[in-house]
Order: structure tokens, then sequence, then C-alpha cells
């Protein structure tokens, strides 16, 4: 099998100085990649600013012998976002590669969020990933070539207790993705997103010890990698990844049920009735666009 490799790319990974963003950088060194090593370095809930992680991963790739550069600004911000992507372009020219990696948590049960901690949470996943992502597609737009990773989390796409901003600002990045795939298709970017689950300071008092231990980031990496190669055609999809196991997982749309003609009333009684018909997803699939679900109610329209 011929090796994936990164050779003459340029890799920006937002919140690399820690966890998964940083094991991402280490192997996107090893494989070729001139990396753009983003942190801003502060505590798990987002408080504070150092510029330590960064630079102590830019020098672990150094010491491999590869290329990187460190930035610490905070991705919530447009200016953050403009200055990342003008860190990689002023030290080595394009932009071929964004991971959106960055991220903090705030959890509380619903009724005791505060806006502040809805804010914070929804600026760093939800706002940083356009903040960033404009002006690295712009460029990626100009050259003829990107490849987009967001990440989001099982407890957007599934649900867990006390995370509904962090939810919220995860699941957002699905739609972000879902437009990019439609708007960066005929200049070959390609987005796609993962929601994994990996040991890191985000997680360790959340995982029980035994699974901390299996739950290596090492394993969120080959993904992340192949997604950001040319060797992926794929684009709008969104993947589970965990401790070797990996799983596409989809919005999908079944063929449910049509009611009357288009032009009587119908009753919610009705809606009652037909209640197990229109819940069945057994042929349920995901769609390209907006325009596909249109099909469903084609004999409606007529
Ligand atoms: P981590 O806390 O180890 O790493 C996140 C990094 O992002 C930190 O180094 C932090 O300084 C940086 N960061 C935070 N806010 C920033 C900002 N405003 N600007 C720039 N950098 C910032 O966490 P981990 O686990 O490696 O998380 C990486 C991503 O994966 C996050 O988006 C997280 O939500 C997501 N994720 C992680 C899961 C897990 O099981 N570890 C599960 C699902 C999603």
């Amino acid at each position: 099998m011929a090796s994936i490799d990164f050779k003459n790319r340029v890799v920006v990974i937002t919140g690399a100085g820690a966890g998964l963003g940083k094991t991402y950088a280490l192997e996107f060194a090893k494989r070729g990649a001139k990396v753009v090593v983003n942190d801003l370095g502060g505590s798990r809930d987002g408080s504070g600013e150092s510029h330590n992680a960064a630079d102590t991963v830019v020098d672990e790739i150094k010491a491999l012998g590869a290329e990187a550069v460190a930035n610490y600004d905070n991705v919530a911000t447009v200016e953050g976002g403009e200055n990342i992507i003008k860190t990689a372009i002023d030290a080595f020219g394009q932009v071929d590669i964004l991971i959106n990696n960055a991220g903090i948590l705030r959890d509380r049960s619903f009724p005791k969020i505060s806006e502040s901690e809805w804010d914070s949470v929804v600026g760093v996943h939800l706002k940083g990933a356009y903040c960033v992502t404009r002006p690295a597609f712009i460029k990626m737009k100009e050259q003829g070539f990107g490849r987009i990773v967001f990440t989001t989390s099982g407890a957007g796409l599934y649900g867990n207790f006390g995370q509904a901003n962090y939810a919220a600002a995860k699941t957002g990045l699905i739609g972000l993705m879902n437009v990019l795939k439609i708007e960066g298709a005929k200049n070959n970017i390609l987005s796609n997103t993962i929601a994994p689950v990996a040991a890191s300071r985000l997680t360790e008092d959340v995982l029980p010890p035994e699974m901390f231990e299996k739950l290596k980031p090492e394993f969120i990496v080959p993904l992340v990698l192949f997604l950001s190669s040319e060797d992926c055609q794929d684009s709008g999809m969104i993947f589970n990844c965990a401790a070797g196991w990996y799983s596409r997982t989809a919005v999908v749309c079944a063929s449910g049920t049509i009611i009357g003609d288009g032009s009587r009333e119908i009753s919610p009684e009705e809606i009652k009735e037909n209640w197990e018909k229109i819940t069945d997803i057994s042929d349920a699939k995901p769609l390209d666009n907006l325009g596909e679900s249109f099909g469903f109610l084609a004999p409606l329209l007529k």
C-alpha cells in the first residue's frame, strides 16, 4: 500500500498544544507536513493564556527534523482566526489542511448554565470554527485544494447530561460542514467531521480510569490524517472514532409517509394514526443537499 505523506503540505491545527491536537501535529510532522501549532494555552475551561503549550510542541517537531511554527491566538475571535491563517501563509506560503480542534468545557445541567458559560463554549467551538475556517477556505479556493476536519462530539450527536452548551456548539459544526461540502466541491476542498473519544484533560474526570487507559489519543490520529490526505475523496461525512473503532454516523432522512393530497387539511388525529410510519427510519439514508429532500414530497407538488 502506498504510504500517505504530506510533503509540501501545510497543516494548521488549532488547540495543538495538548491532547488530540498535539498527537496530530507530531504525526503530520513525521509524515513531512509543515505544521502551524496554534494554542492559546489556557486551562480546561478556557481561562488563562500561556505560550508554553504551543512552544513545547513546536520544539518537539523541530527535534524530529521537521518544520513548525507556533501561534498563540484565540480561535474565538475574527482577528485571532485571521492571524492563525496569516501565520501559515507568512511562514510557509499556503494552507492546505485545517484541523479545527481547539476546545473547552463548561459543563452544567441546563437550568444552571449562565450566559457566559453558554457564550464561551459556543464561542470557542462554533464561532471559533467560523473565525479560523473562513480565511483558510478563501486561501484554499485560490489554491484549488483544501482538506478541512471539524471536531464534533457524541454529546451533541446523541446527547449527554450536563453538556447543553457544548452539545449545541458541537452539532452546529455539522451544519457548517454540510454547507462547506457544497461550496468547496468545485475547488477540491473537502470537509469532514470526527466525533472522537480519547483520554485527555477534557475527559479525565468523565471516563472511568480503566477506560481512560485504553482510549489513547493515538487511535484518532490515523483517521484525521487520512481525511486530510489527497487519497480521501469523500466530503461531508461524520465519523465516530475511539480505541480503534471507526464508524460513519449520519443525519438521515426516511421516506416517511404521505397524508392527504397536498391541498386538503390534515388533522393532528391523522398524525397520531400515522405515527408509526412517520417515525419509521428503516429505509432512512443521508441526503447530499436540501434539494434532495424535496424528492420525497414530489407527488404533492404536482
Ligand atoms: P485538550 O484540552 O487536551 O486540548 C484542547 C486544546 O485546545 C488545549 O491545548 C487548549 O489550550 C486549546 N484551546 C482551548 N481554547 C482555545 C482557543 N480559544 N484558542 C486556541 N486554543 C484553544 O482537549 P482534547 O480532548 O484534546 O480535545 C480536542 C478536541 O476534541 C476538542 O474540540 C474537544 O471538544 C474534542 N473532543 C474530545 C473528546 C475526547 O474524548 N477527548 C470527545 C469529543 C470531542
